[in-house]
């Protein structure tokens, strides 16, 4: 199957889960304290008056967050229903000056006609897109000059292992972490919905990936940092006070999330 075909098999999926999202996220969003994945609130600091484009923004919750935040947001991702929630939520709750585009993020040259202060990407992101390259040439292009661009996902390291053993105490490598072939998984979902039947595509990067695609696309990398723990869903089988997640057997031997600035 070719990885075009591996997209549409994605989008298909994501789209299954495009209602139940913008259910569940509708109800976090009501609730005024809600914040984002706490690791990015604190990493991105103050973004007032930046224009953001949010990449693989979903049905746009953290975009409305961002934008809560004072920023002015433009949000992309592959499902045109995903999309429409997006719109619909913004609306819900008034915010009717954010933009939202359905692109797949690597064909998404041409489509807005517009630069940024700052790109930003997380909880989740890089797996679903099979050429990093084309992804730095597009952070390339939306970049004002001297804009930032920030990556917050799960650790490169931390996706090697088989995710049900961790939490029953072993640490399989079950995914091998130079793998070219992206993992099939049967089923989609299950952080802000029920998991659905709907096979879809998963590739691992490298460190070295992530990294390469932004230095080959001119962008100097900044700011790294590997974190101990992540937001939930993203991995764990604990939960600690400041809502971040960890495997209770493995805290501190392996990095469970990276976050990544870069600068054009
Ligand atoms: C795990 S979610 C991102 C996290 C988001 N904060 C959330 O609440 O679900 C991954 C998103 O990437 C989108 N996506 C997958 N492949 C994509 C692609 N090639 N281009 C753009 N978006 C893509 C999916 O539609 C989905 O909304």
């Amino acid at each position: 199957m070719s990885n075009e075909n591996k997209i549409q098999a994605n989008e298909k999926a994501w789209r299954k889960l495009a209602k139940d999202h913008f259910e569940t996220y509708k109800k976090r969003l009501l609730d005024p304290n809600t914040k984002l994945n706490p690791l990015v609130e604190n990493e991105l600091g103050n973004i007032k008056g930046k224009r953001i484009l949010h990449l693989q923004c979903n049905t746009g919750a953290d975009s409305i967050l961002l934008a809560r935040k004072g920023a002015i947001v433009t949000g992309v991702d592959l499902v045109e229903d995903n999309i429409k929630y997006a719109r619909l939520l913004a609306k819900e709750f008034g915010m009717d000056d954010l933009t939202f585009v359905t692109s797949d993020v690597l064909k998404l040259i041409g489509k807005i006609d517009d630069q940024f202060d700052l790109i930003v990407t997380f909880d989740g992101v890089i797996g679903w897109l099979p050429d990093l390259n084309q992804w730095g040439k597009v952070i390339h292009h939306y970049l004002k000059p001297n804009g930032e661009f920030y990556l917050h996902d799960a650790h490169p390291l931390a996706l090697v292992f088989d995710e049900e053993k961790m939490a029953h105490g072993k640490m399989i490598a079950r995914y091998p972490y130079f793998g070219k072939d992206p993992d099939m998984d049967p089923y989609i979902g299950g952080y802000a919905s029920d998991a659905k039947l709907a096979e879809n595509y998963y590739w691992n990067h490298t460190m070295e990936e992530i990294m390469m695609s932004l230095i080959n696309n001119q962008l100097t990398i900044t700011y790294i940092k590997e974190h101990e723990k992540c937001v939930i869903g993203m991995g764990g089988d604990v939960v600690d006070d400041d809502g971040l997640s960890y495997y209770k057997n493995f805290l501190s031997k392996i990095p469970m999330a990276l976050s990544l600035k870069a600068k054009k």
